[in-house]
């Protein structure tokens, strides 16, 4: 199809969102394409439910008055000269941690609400049943998400704060746009690359179980969720033309660059300090200023972090050339991630996590089916 979808394979084939009546096409229903079925099959093993205290117990409790939800030297902000010497007390200095983490989780369930409506999109444009069936499972997953996320905060916080500009005005862009290219390199390649780190980094570090426990939740689920981003990469990027390439990796940059705005902008934080008596313009002044001193190829170090598993995606599916190289080697050791292979950080945690749901699933219907047994004598 030569439209602006810059479309491959059939099986990514799509409409315009408006344009119900090509699904209509009699051919269509016998074509299906079965290269999702395992994703759309593997859903019954890691399902789970934010609402069913097997699963997950939103009840637990966590003392966030006392608690650090995050290990101080997580938090780079307390190591500035100003923010360290306003905050001596141990007690606002966990306040801090926990406000912190506040917009970190609202963040997350932005992001998610995000992910509902542009998988929800997806089923639109999709002219495949078998690609639709899957945006319909991933769009059932996302609302789990959300319904989870928002859970958390209410538990612990009781409401969410507002999504910050940039994030707000990515999700509007991706959600918004009709082409799939754009839907599947901003969300499960972009957005969803970045989530992958950012959740290993929760599972990590948080010091709330109940944190731990809803990252891996979720992991479970987001593993599958790039992999359809990995799929569409390798299926698609080898057989474009220069020209289409260059169009998809500016994407993939644009992207990434909203991102490190919205993750890099301390501009977006003001509320935060000034609910500390911090002068945001100082708080603002030092980070400046502390940025200016570091080593640049040394910002984004570790396995884990946030913006090294985006990269790494976006490299290994061949959206990183020598024209849009220089951008992301500012972040990290393109080098040492070309040596690294495909494995994800977050693998290993998401395959964890479903070893668990199995658990629970797999008991659950062996006892369901021992009771339909009963039923049917
Ligand atoms: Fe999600
Ligand atoms: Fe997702």
């Amino acid at each position: 199809m030569a439209d602006g979808n810059i479309t491959k394979d059939r099986m990514y084939g799509a409409v315009a969102p408006d344009d119900f009546e090509s699904m209509l096409q009699l051919d269509r229903y016998g074509q299906r394409s079965d290269a999702f079925d395992k994703i759309i099959a593997a859903t019954h093993d890691h399902f789970w439910d934010p609402l069913d205290p097997k699963y997950i117990d939103f009840d637990e409790p966590f003392d966030i008055e006392t608690e650090a939800m995050m290990p101080e030297e997580r938090t780079p902000l307390l190591r500035l000269p100003y923010v360290a010497e306003t905050l001596k007390d141990p007690k606002e200095r966990v306040r801090f941690i926990n406000e912190g983490q506040l917009r970190n989780f609202s963040s997350i369930l932005h992001g998610e609400q995000g992910a509902l409506n542009l998988s929800a999109s997806l089923c639109h444009v999709l002219y495949d049943q078998g690609a639709q069936e899957y945006a319909a499972n991933q769009t059932r997953e996302e609302a789990r998400h959300v319904t989870a996320f928002a859970k958390y905060i209410k538990a612990r916080w009781g409401r969410p704060v507002e999504c910050g500009a940039v994030l707000k005005a990515l999700l509007i862009e991706i959600v918004g746009s009709a082409e799939v290219y754009k839907k599947i390199v901003g969300m499960q390649m972009v957005l969803e690359g970045l989530a992958m780190g950012a959740f290993a980094n929760g599972f990590k570090y948080n010091q709330d179980p109940l944190a731990r426990k809803l990252f891996q939740l979720v992991m479970t689920d987001e593993a599958f969720h790039h992999k359809f981003g990995k799929i569409w990469a390798d299926r698609t990027v080898p057989h474009m033309t220069e020209a289409e390439r260059n169009i998809v990796e500016d994407w993939a940059a644009h992207c990434t660059q909203s991102l490190l705005f919205d993750r890099g902008s301390p501009e977006q934080n003001e509320a935060l300090y000034a609910g500390f008596g911090l002068d945001p313009e100082r708080v603002v002044a030092d980070i400046v200023k502390r940025r200016a001193e570091r080593d640049p190829t040394q910002r984004f170090k570790g396995e884990t972090n946030v913006f090294r598993v985006l990269i790494k995606t976006l490299f290994n599916a061949g959206l990183i050339t020598a024209r849009t190289r220089s951008f992301y080697a500012a972040y990290v050791d393109l080098d040492e991630l070309a040596a690294e292979g495909l494995r994800m950080p977050g693998d290993d945690i998401a395959e964890e996590g479903i070893r668990y749901l199995q658990g629970i699933n797999f008991k659950d219907r062996a006892e369901r089916g021992a009771a339909q047994l009963v039923a049917a004598e």
